[in-house]
């Protein structure tokens, strides 16, 4: 895992390959892969925040880039709230626990850091990726009909840090 200032220095140093790398892994792991641009942006944009796993993971923080099996590229869209824009993992490697333990790894760093709800959209096809945030309490709390170019809908997913207000409670404030 990757997630300090140190390793964030670290991925700007080695865009090129990293880069590289996480366009191939999507490439092999997404129907509709995201672009180069498209990484880089969440990769290295502000308020992102992202978790690599790699076959083998380097030395000392040293990073293969020829060996990335998985990826999860999230953003920071409030102070309290962020939205996961992506988890991927080969498909040689699926069914072993990597993006559970990508996303708990975020879930946990991120709720400490304050983070009460994290947010996703997929589609509703998407059978494995529901499993997947179905296991981590995440829940069902919207749903765009045929929000995909396929046609397909597109799911919206969250999930509140115990003891966070639920969505339908009304909060009101004032400060005269
Ligand atoms: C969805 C995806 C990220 C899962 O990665 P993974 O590393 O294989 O998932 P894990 O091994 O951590 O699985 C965790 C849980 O998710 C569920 N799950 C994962 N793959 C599943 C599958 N093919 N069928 C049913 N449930 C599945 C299970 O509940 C699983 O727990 P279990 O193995 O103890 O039963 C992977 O299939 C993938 O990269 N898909 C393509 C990209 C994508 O659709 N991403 C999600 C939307 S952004």
């Amino acid at each position: 895992m990757h997630c300090d200032r140190t390793a964030r220095k670290m991925v700007r140093g080695i865009k090129g390959p990293l880069l590289e790398s996480a366009t191939e892994l999507l490439q092999r792991a997404m129907d509709s892969p995201w672009s180069v641009d498209q990484v880089e942006a969440a990769l290295v944009g502000r308020g992102t925040r992202h978790r690599l796993r790699w076959e083998q993971e380097g030395e000392a923080g040293r990073l293969d880039p020829g060996a990335l099996i998985g990826l999860l590229l999230a953003r920071r869209v409030a102070h309290d709230e962020l939205e996961i824009d992506l988890v991927a993992v080969d498909p040689a490697q699926r069914r072993r626990g990597i993006a559970r333990a990508l996303l708990r790894d975020l879930l946990e760093a991120e709720s400490a850091e304050g983070i009460v709800d994290f947010r996703l959209e997929m589609a509703a096809t998407n059978d494995p990726a529901r499993a997947l945030y179905a296991s981590l309490g995440f829940v069902v709390v919207g749903r765009r009909a045929r929000y995909y170019p396929d046609g397909d809908d597109a799911l919206l997913w969250s999930r509140r840090s115990p003891g966070a207000p639920a969505m339908g409670d009304r909060i009101c404030g004032r400060e005269d």
